[in-house]
């Protein structure tokens, strides 16, 4: 049963009633639920149980210290994309050994953070990345632990702009160039080459991309080992997809099957980096119901939460399904609505036609599967706060990151003297 859950007609959190936590810490804000955290990891963990995999959580997801930490102390890893994410990922008590550095423009400054750091493996994506870091781990004097993103050059099946895998994309190196790379990685000052990585795209609902990628990272490492170069680790990336409306999801015992079926008998340390996947459903943004209107077109719920809170709707015109705080009585009017935020773009909507009950000024509702994705791309648009995050724990939540007031983010301004 999900941890959100309607009870005496109103919707919890694990044990905390929403209404209680909108009273309390105000609206909108997004809230998490420690459990449902530790839930997903476990069934992820025990999905790729006898493989050697280190789960990496992918830290973009969901950066907050506590859920960082609610994963470190089950034993997780992390992927880290920046500088920034790397010191939450260390504050929140990661091994560094257990971290990852990913992406296409690692600069000086955070390779050297990185190896100072002592951090398990940067992922390359391109030979000019490689000789920088080559320079910047001998001026340090170590070896960089190196993994070489490839791009397979696969499609899957998603929102255009979180599809990675294809030559089209930024992405990794080509595959057909991989051997030719690693070698010159193997030969570079300060690199140590110690594997592969892929990650072909989010929100993918389809285990056959997956087999694919995999199994051409297979070939990738037989071609290599023929070469005569050592290839101890594979980095398998993230991409699982989530159930945000009704979407059938795979299994997670079937993923590993496709794992032990293409890469399971080469030897190598695996390494998976699943971000939505452990914090998707597991949060929630509550807002408040400021208005109702309706045009000769259209009914509009307008709530407290709006596109600088929660960008995937306008962004990727991701659904996210919505629910009220209050359970429907049962053979009330239900209403065919969009529900839209307070920001002045037509743009700015959480979910356009939605079934939902009468609902007015006051009324608290729940944008569903908001852990991933969500607070990350949080912005100030408009001279809005920046939204607050909560975590709940049985009958107990906290604040995890306080809202950040408009007038705190303008005392951030400057005014330049030839401007007084
Ligand atoms: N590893 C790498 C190298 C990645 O680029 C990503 C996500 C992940 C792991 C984690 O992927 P996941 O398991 O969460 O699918 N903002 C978009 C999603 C962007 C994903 C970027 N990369 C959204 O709201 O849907």
């Amino acid at each position: 049963m999900s941890v959100f859950a309607y009870r005496h007609g109103r919707l919890h959190a694990e044990g905390v009633a929403l209404e209680t936590i909108a009273e309390t810490c105000g609206t909108p804000v997004y809230v998490y639920s420690r459990s449902a955290i530790e839930d997903a990891y476990r069934e992820f963990a025990g999905a790729l149980d006898g493989l050697n995999a280190t789960i990496c959580y992918g830290v973009k997801a969901n950066a907050n210290l506590a859920v960082i930490r609610t994963l470190a102390r089950l034993g997780a890893g992390a992927d880290v994309v920046s500088g920034g994410e790397l010191s939450r990922a260390v504050a929140a008590g990661i091994r560094p050994a257990d971290i990852v550095f990913s992406g296409v423009g690692k600069t000086r400054d955070e390779m050297a953070q990185a190896l100072a750091a002592g951090i398990g493996q940067l992922n390359v994506e391109s030979e000019a990345e490689l000789a920088v870091l080559g320079e910047v781990a001998q001026g340090l004097g170590v070896n960089a632990p190196t993994a070489l993103r490839v791009n397979p050059d696969i499609a899957v099946d998603t929102t255009d702009k979180i599809a990675t895998g294809r030559y089209e994309h930024k992405f990794g190196i080509p595959i057909e160039d991989a051997a030719r790379v690693y070698e010159r990685g193997s030969r570079t000052p300060g690199i140590r080459m110690v594997g592969l990585a892929i990650h072909i795209g989010s929100q993918i609902l389809d285990l056959a991309p997956f087999r694919s990628a995999f199994a051409a990272l297979a070939d990738c490492v037989r071609g290599l080992r023929r070469a005569g170069l050592a290839v101890e680790r594979l980095d398998l990336g993230g991409g699982l997809g989530i159930a945000y409306i009704d979407e059938t999801v795979p299994g997670l015992g079937s993923f590993a099957d496709v794992v032990r079926d293409t890469v399971g008998s080469l030897g190598c340390g695996l390494v998976v980096e699943p971000g939505r996947r452990l914090v998707g459903n597991a949060g929630i943004l509550l807002s408040r119901v400021l208005y109702s209107k309706e045009t000769p077109e259209k009914r509009f719920v307008i709530v407290d939460a709006a596109m600088n809170d929660l960008l995937r709707p306008t962004l990727y015109r991701a659904r996210h399904a919505v629910v009220p705080a209050t359970r429907p009585a049962g053979g009330e009017e239900i209403r065919r609505v969009d529900v839209v935020g307070p920001i002045c773009e037509t743009g700015d909507y959480l979910a356009l036609g939605v079934d939902l009950p009468m609902l007015g000024e006051g009324d608290l509702v729940a944008i569903m599967s908001a852990g991933a994705y969500g607070a990350v791309m949080a912005s100030y648009y408009n001279g809005r706060g920046l939204v607050g995050e909560v975590m709940v724990h049985g009958d107990a939540h906290a604040v995890i990151r306080p809202f950040q007031d408009p007038a705190a983010l303008q005392a951030l301004d400057r005014l330049p003297d030839w401007l007084e």
